[in-house]
């Protein structure tokens, strides 16, 4: 039996015996898996909101399976859990110390203690979880302090009338206790889980049950800044809304330059929109991706932000509809993203892995890259903001078989209700380009009825600075700025041909809408056992791959062949931008850039750099952005 002491909570004893947190070897493992310990996530993780007064929860809880919903009516206060699971991480994965599958229901518990001095009068004490899939409901001392539903959006429980404050020294251990419930696409559900399922296959991967992004807590006044909707242009002008705990405030916000000198300041009331310039600020793109801090006040309370200046947006150059960044074309090139690890699944071992992926994609020369059917946490949309990476956010999407699970009233008013949170949890962050509705028809009513074209007149009304992909792939009815073509593996970009085969359904270009390839490429290459996920159920799905190149000389002639041909249509015809699948391969998916374990990429470097230049060069040469000082 090894001993394993974990930070604080990592001991418990056991008869005679000693169990402790350890990492459960995965089916396939990262550079970053044995490094994870038992502190994970330490980082700030709210960078759009940042108060000084935070502790992390994150690190080894304790965790049981459960039985039923009927369980959640009470807390198991009186039973000690023992067995250990590291949080953040879902426990389907290795870095849970769990890796079990198929748990519906399970009980999370760990114990904390408010820090001294956060008990002060006029002070409340908020537990934050950045996401929980799917149902969190959250007990503190044994009573029910909130609920929540959703597995990728953030929220906050007040926790100060339950926690234990007895007198300003002696402060009491509280235990937290969070019951999850996470049908994944179990048979009678049919919710918002976009690539997760219980029996993976091919394209479709181990889901994620449980507490998969940071946990930690904050000491804030009794009114409290809870939200802040930013959104600055090209122009210097800073449309802003500071939403507030109470009654509307007046609030006070400072934009920073790099050098910390303020550059505007603006007097105006919480909780109602208001406005002001920046003078000639430098603009926010991916070649320049500069970023200004803000920091808000309202009453006792003060917190830091930051900002890009840029303005997204469609007009016509040279004849063409075309996407514009700061009022210009740019063309968009990137990856099919999913955000999958073979160490943590959704979650990523830590954030210099996640950022790797990104880094690999900004070297190549990627502008972009279109987060698939999954929401990633605060950090990574900031290190895109920070990179200069344009990104398409897809919602995550229902059952893809929208025929056989036809969605419920009640269904699509629930995937409506967290749409309408993607937008307005993510609306914020610069990099964000583009919203997508659905993908690929997935979750999407067939008789008739287009729910996307209301969805895309509420995404303008959540967030009217961005554009809208109504439907990435299939099935079109007109709405949206985009027309996104999907085909494998040659593009079919703004180009006067397309696949009419009626299980596509894919449609002639619309020129009164801008055209993306949203997915494309996809040739797979079997590479060696060493970097495979060692599922045999994957490895049997290995032959579905779209193509199958022999060896990486193959993969490259393909790859230049393909990317040689999306040129063609940028010259041609009408073609704006394009989605490669993919960033990493997954699972039983040997198509990626990059392996599953990110330790091999795929790819003749400098070939594939010459051809994704080679498109903005063609964009350039038809009115677009010279974006030269890429390399
Ligand atoms: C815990 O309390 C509940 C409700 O009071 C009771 O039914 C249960 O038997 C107790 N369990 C243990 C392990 O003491
Ligand atoms: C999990 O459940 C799925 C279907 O619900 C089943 O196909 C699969 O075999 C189960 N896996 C395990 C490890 O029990
Ligand atoms: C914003 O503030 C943080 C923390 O003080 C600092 O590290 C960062 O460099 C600042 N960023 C900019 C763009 O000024
Ligand atoms: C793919 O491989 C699996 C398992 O090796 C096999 O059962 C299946 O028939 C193969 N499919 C095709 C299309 O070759
Ligand atoms: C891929 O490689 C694995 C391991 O080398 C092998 O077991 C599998 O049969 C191969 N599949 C295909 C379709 O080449």
């Amino acid at each position: 039996m090894r001993l394993s002491i974990g930070i604080g909570l990592g001991v418990v004893l056991l008869g005679s015996s000693v169990l402790g947190y350890e990492v459960k070897t995965p089916p396939l493992d990262t550079d970053w898996t044995y490094k994870v310990g038992t502190d994970p996530w330490p980082e700030y993780p709210r960078p759009l909101l940042q108060r000084s007064r935070w502790q992390s929860l994150n690190g080894v809880w304790k965790w049981r399976p459960a039985s039923g919903l009927d369980e959640a009516r009470m807390a198991p206060l009186n039973e000690t859990l023992t067995q250990d699971v590291l949080v953040p991480s879902c426990l389907e994965s290795g870095l849970s110390g769990v890796q079990e599958l198929n748990v519906t229901y399970a009980w999370f518990d760990r114990e904390f203690q408010v820090p001294r001095g956060w008990s002060a009068h006029n002070q409340r004490f908020i537990i934050n979880f950045e996401a929980v899939d799917y149902e969190a409901t959250v007990f503190i001392n044994g009573r029910k302090a909130g609920f929540h539903r959703g597995g990728y959006w953030h929220f906050s429980v007040d926790a100060t009338e339950f926690v234990n404050f007895k007198g300003t020294n002696k402060l009491l251990e509280s235990p937290v206790q969070v019951f999850v419930f996470d049908p994944t696409d179990m048979e009678g559900y049919n919710i918002p889980h976009g690539k997760q399922v219980r029996n993976p296959s091919h394209i479709f991967y181990r889901p994620c049950t449980g507490i998969w992004q940071t946990v930690w807590m904050e000491s804030v006044p009794t009114s409290f800044i809870t939200r802040l909707d930013i959104a600055a242009g090209m122009d210097g002008q800073v449309d802003m809304t500071v939403l507030s705990s109470g009654a509307s405030e007046s609030v006070s916000v400072s934009v920073l330059d790099d050098s910390g000198n303020v550059v505007a300041s603006h007097d105006a009331t919480s909780n109602e929109p208001f406005s002001f310039v920046v003078d000639s600020p430098q603009l926010w793109s991916p070649d320049s991706p500069t970023l200004y801090n803000l920091t808000v006040s309202m009453g006792g309370d003060e917190v830091t932000s930051y900002t890009g200046f840029r303005t997204i947006s469609s007009g016509e150059v040279n004849g063409v509809l075309r996407p514009l960044l700061n009022g210009k074309f740019l063309f968009q090139f990137g990856t099919l993203d999913q955000g999958f690890w073979p160490d943590g699944l959704y979650t990523p071992p830590n954030r210099e892995a996640m950022v790797y992926d990104l880094k690999v994609l900004k070297d190549l020369g990627a502008n972009m890259l279109r987060k698939h059917i999954k929401v990633e946490n605060a950090l990574f949309y900031q290190a895109c903001d920070q990179m200069g990476l344009l990104l398409i956010q897809d919602m995550p999407s229902m059952k893809d078989d929208s025929v056989k699970y036809v969605p419920t009233d009640a269904e699509q008013a629930e995937f409506e209700r967290q749409f309408e949170l993607l937008i307005n949890q993510h609306k914020s962050y610069p990099s964000i380009a583009t919203w997508i509705v659905y993908n690929e028809g997935w979750g999407q009513y067939r008789d008739g009825r287009t729910p996307e074209i209301g969805l895309t007149a509420r995404a303008k009304e959540l967030d009217p600075t961005r554009l809208v992909d109504s439907t990435s792939g299939w099935y079109d009815h007109g709405a949206g700025d985009w027309h996104d073509n999907h085909h494998y593996a040659n593009p079919q970009c703004g180009s006067k041909f397309y696949s009419a085969i009626e299980q596509l359904n894919s449609s002639p270009y619309d020129p009164s809408r801008i055209a993306i390839q949203g997915e494309f490429g996809g040739i797979g290459h079997n590479i060696s056992e060493q970097h495979l996920w060692k599922v045999q159920a994957a490895i049997n799905t290995i032959n579905q791959t779209y193509e199958i190149n022999e060896d990486l000389d193959a993969y490259n002639y393909r790859g230049h062949l393909l990317m040689s041909e999306l040129l063609d249509q940028v010259k041609m015809y009408s073609c704006s931008g394009a989605v490669w699948t993919q960033t990493t391969d997954v699972e039983g998916e040997v198509n990626g850039f990059l392996t599953y374990d990110r330790r091999f990429l795929r790819l003749d470097k400098k070939q594939w750099k010459a051809d994704i230049q080679a498109l903005y060069d063609a964009a350039h040469a038809r009115g677009g952005y010279a974006m030269t000082e890429m390399f």
